[in-house]
């Protein structure tokens, strides 16, 4: 396969084959429907609780997982990343065994990347991410469009593990529609993109506003609500996000009048020089191991870190302000 971005394919490779949908959350609910409406003969391996309950009215035929996994041919793994080595090592790993073959698919570079599943040598390994939340994905598909999604080959036992990656990109809507795109990757450039997001402009964000909030209300008396508003509950943000995604990170500054653009220029060219560092350490991190290998830590010790942080965000003066506006905003 020598292109690097594809706007559709053939879904014949699923066509006889049974697809399981391991997880019904965000992504396996999205995928499992469109997988269906797209004429594949989908089964839903799950654990038995509410998630279960809500595939069978979906209209699935819904397994234990290792049921699904025998019945199948194709599994979509799409449970939480921190959850899926256990879960392949106990309910996939030994019923992929039994078989001559079989094709693992990926929402998320992470566990391949790091080593935390090694699959079997039987298996085609893919990787279909979608650059979407589900609820986007369904959003997207009922009005007929599709979605960007990066796509790779860990392992490819049959040959024709591209063909798979493909065919399931097309099965789950993301291409072959207007607004689709599949672009050629690989386990570790998802994983590095996705969590370099997480670790470089999504955080700078976040603390950017809380440095703002702080600055605006406790030294210059402004008033929280006010700050809030301006700084995301009004909406203006999505509306700036969607310019981006429509026209262009630089086409949208337009949109902006000329004392914005001045002012967001001059001072992306300090935050710039502040951040690249950074930016490139973050990197680092994500590329040797280095984080995963601090977030399973904490996972192992109970995710007391997460948790701390969870309640200094909290009970910070910004969620104490915004829980009252959200209030009579008739939001909470
Ligand atoms: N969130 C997104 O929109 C998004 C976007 C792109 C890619 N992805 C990728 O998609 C994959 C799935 O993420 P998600 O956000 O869709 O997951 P999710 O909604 O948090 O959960 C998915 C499913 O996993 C099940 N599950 C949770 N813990 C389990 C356990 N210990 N044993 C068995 N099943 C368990 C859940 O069932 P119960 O909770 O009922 O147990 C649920 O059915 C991940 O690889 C993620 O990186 C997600």
């Amino acid at each position: 396969m020598s292109e690097k971005v594809i706007f559709d394919a053939d879904i014949a490779p699923l066509k006889d084959k049974v697809v399981s949908v391991i997880g019904y959350g965000n992504q396996g609910q999205a995928q499992a429907r469109i997988l269906r409406e797209n004429g594949v003969d989908v089964i839903v391996g799950n654990v038995r609780d509410e998630y279960w309950d809500r595939a069978l009215k979906d209209g699935f035929k819904v397994y234990e997982i290792d049921e699904a996994v025998r019945r199948s041919q194709v599994a979509l793994l799409l449970v939480p990343d921190e959850v899926a080595p256990h879960v392949y090592r106990k309910k996939i790993e030994p019923e992929i065994g039994k078989k001559e073959h079989f094709v693992l698919d990926f929402a998320s570079g992470y566990n391949i990347m790091y080593g935390f599943i090694r699959p079997r040598p039987n298996t085609d390994v893919v990787l279909v991410a979608p650059r979407m939340i589900g609820r986007g994905i369904l959003s997207l598909h009922r009005q007929g469009r599709g979605y960007p999604v990066l796509i790779g080959v860990a392992q490819d036992s049959s040959g024709k593990a591209w063909d798979y990656a493909k065919a399931i990109a097309k099965g789950i809507g993301a291409i072959g529609l207007p607004g689709g795109i599949a672009v050629k990757s690989s386990f570790e450039e998802e994983t590095l993109l996705d969590l370099l997001t997480e670790h470089s402009w999504a955080p700078l964000l976040i603390a950017a506003m809380q440095a703002y909030f702080d600055v605006v209300t406790e030294e210059y008396g402004a008033s929280p609500e006010a700050a809030i508003l301006e700084l995301y509950a009004s909406g203006e943000l999505a509306e700036v996000a969607r310019a981006m995604a429509e026209m262009g990170l630089f086409e949208q500054m337009k949109l902006h009048s000329r004392t914005s653009q001045y002012g967001q220029f001059t001072r992306a060219r300090k935050f710039y020089r502040m951040v690249k560092e950074v930016v490139r350490e973050e990197a680092a991190q994500i590329w040797s191991g280095e984080f995963a290998r601090e977030w399973s830590l904490d996972q192992a010790f109970g995710r007391v870190v997460l948790q701390r942080l969870w309640k200094i965000v909290t009970s910070s003066r910004l969620a104490e302000a915004e829980d009252r506006l959200y209030r009579q905003l008739g939001r909470r």
